[in-house]
């Protein structure tokens, strides 16, 4: 039997981004974002809402950077996501995370976060009370600690946290269990 739950955001895994930014005197502010995901190779898009302080950020310089939070920084990543840096103006230093600036647009990196994609904003679209914001990824900062020895994302050292938005929890991304492009040929034969 299948029950209908009504309008919900029921995509199973929803990112934990961490989304990094300067206001116009240069502090830092970061904040959790479960809504938003690729466009394609080069692109990415995030949905915030009007309000936050990073929404004001990423108007004044066009430019983020989008961290995968991990398992090793849940409290610190829940917190940014839970304070606003409009009440908290040392808000990255309560959570204890430090940053630098990027060397490919004027946003911060965070130093703890294992992957950090650094992006230029090409549009900004608003849906009522929320903005979309769509832009380009213009390089990717990789911890060498999560990278096979060729160069890829080890998935197994990352510990990727994944939000469950039904039962408002964190959860770690899980075991391989298949390969993408391949699994799928042994029903083309
Ligand atoms: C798990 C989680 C996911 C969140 N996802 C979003 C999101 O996708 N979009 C959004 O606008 N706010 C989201 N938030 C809320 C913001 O992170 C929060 O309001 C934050 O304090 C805004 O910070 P700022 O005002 O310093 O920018 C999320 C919070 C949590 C805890």
């Amino acid at each position: 039997m299948k029950k209908n739950l009504g309008p919900n955001p029921y995509i199973y895994p929803q990112p934990v981004l961490i989304v990094a930014t300067y206001d116009e005197d240069n502090n830092p502010d970061a904040m959790n974002v479960a809504y938003g995901g690729i466009v394609n190779s080069n692109r990415l898009q995030i949905n915030i809402g009007v309000r936050h302080k990073t929404s004001d950020n990423i108007k004044a310089k066009q430019a983020f950077t989008v961290g995968i939070a991990d398992e090793a920084h849940i409290v610190e990543a829940d917190y940014v996501g839970i304070i606003s840096g409009h009440n908290e103006p040392d808000k990255l230093a309560k959570a204890g995370l430090h940053t630098i600036k990027s060397e490919f647009v004027d946003a911060p990196l965070i130093k703890e976060l294992p992957i950090t994609m650094e992006c230029k904003v090409e549009e900004i679209h608003q849906y009522d009370q929320t903005l979309r914001i769509v832009a380009e990824i213009v390089n990717v900062s990789v911890d060498e600690a999560v990278l096979t020895a060729d160069g890829k994302i080890d998935t197994a050292k990352l510990h990727a946290l994944c939000y469950d938005s039904s039962n408002r929890a964190y959860l770690a991304l899980g075991k391989k269990v298949g390969t993408a492009f391949s699994d799928g040929k042994k029903l083309a034969e």
